[in-house]
């Protein structure tokens, strides 16, 4: 079993350029809702570290957190939370200010391994993820794909909804991490690929 991760807030920032260096860091994306900061405090077994809100758009900056300092590598490891994109009641100028701000930070962001989005397993994925993969893929930014609430998909519909998930980010349904970060599921796999982007 992969234990939880040691989470520590390091801080929040508007740009890329306000965050300290970090030896290795991985980074949560998807659409507002989605599940991402849930999905962070599960995977350090904690309840508040990140903020989870009924009301979409509530994370608005580049949260970054730092994970477990005595691993032997030596420097940082970190964990990025990042606003959700899509938000829909969100007025024009902030929306192209966010989607600004996720977009410089992947461009630049020094030492990121891995660009963790995150798919709704429920809605499965929307026009927005879509775009957003096929923006990773264009820039060559490695990627992963994370369907969320697991718990919320029927048993009877699980198998079709991994495929349709699958196919329409074009990939093989073994490549999709399933989690639920209400029930636990899909956790220890997620922390051991993330050991190994990390490490
Ligand atoms: P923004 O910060 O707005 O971008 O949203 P977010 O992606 O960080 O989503 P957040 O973690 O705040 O979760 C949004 C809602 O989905 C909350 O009401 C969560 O309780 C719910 N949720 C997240 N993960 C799960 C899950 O695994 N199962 C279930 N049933 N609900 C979940
Ligand atoms: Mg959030």
């Amino acid at each position: 079993m992969a234990p939880p991760f040691k989470l520590t807030f390091v801080q929040s920032a508007e740009r890329v350029s306000q965050l300290p260096p970090t030896r290795s860091e991985v980074t949560f994306v998807g659409r507002s809702n989605v599940g991402k900061s849930s999905l962070i405090n599960a995977l350090a077994n904690r309840k508040n570290l990140a903020h989870v809100s009924n009301t979409p758009g509530r994370t608005r900056l580049l949260n970054m957190f730092e994970i477990d300092k005595s691993w032997p590598t030596g420097g940082v490891a970190s964990l990025m939370d990042l606003p959700g994109y899509g938000f829909a009641k969100a007025p024009a100028a902030m929306k192209q200010n966010w989607g600004k701000m996720i977009e410089t930070y992947l461009l630049e962001r020094e030492n990121l391994q891995m660009v963790v989005v995150l798919v709704d397993g429920v809605v499965g994925p929307t026009a927005l993820d879509l775009q957003m993969l096929g923006w990773l893929r264009a820039h060559e930014i490695d990627h992963t794909v994370v369907a969320t609430k697991q718990d919320k998909v029927k048993s009877a519909q699980r198998n079709k909804r991994k495929f349709e998930v699958a196919s329409k980010c074009e990939l093989e349904e073994g490549d999709i991490v399933w989690v639920s970060s209400e029930k636990g599921v899909g956790l220890d796999r997620l922390r051991t690929m993330m050991r190994s982007w990390l490490s």
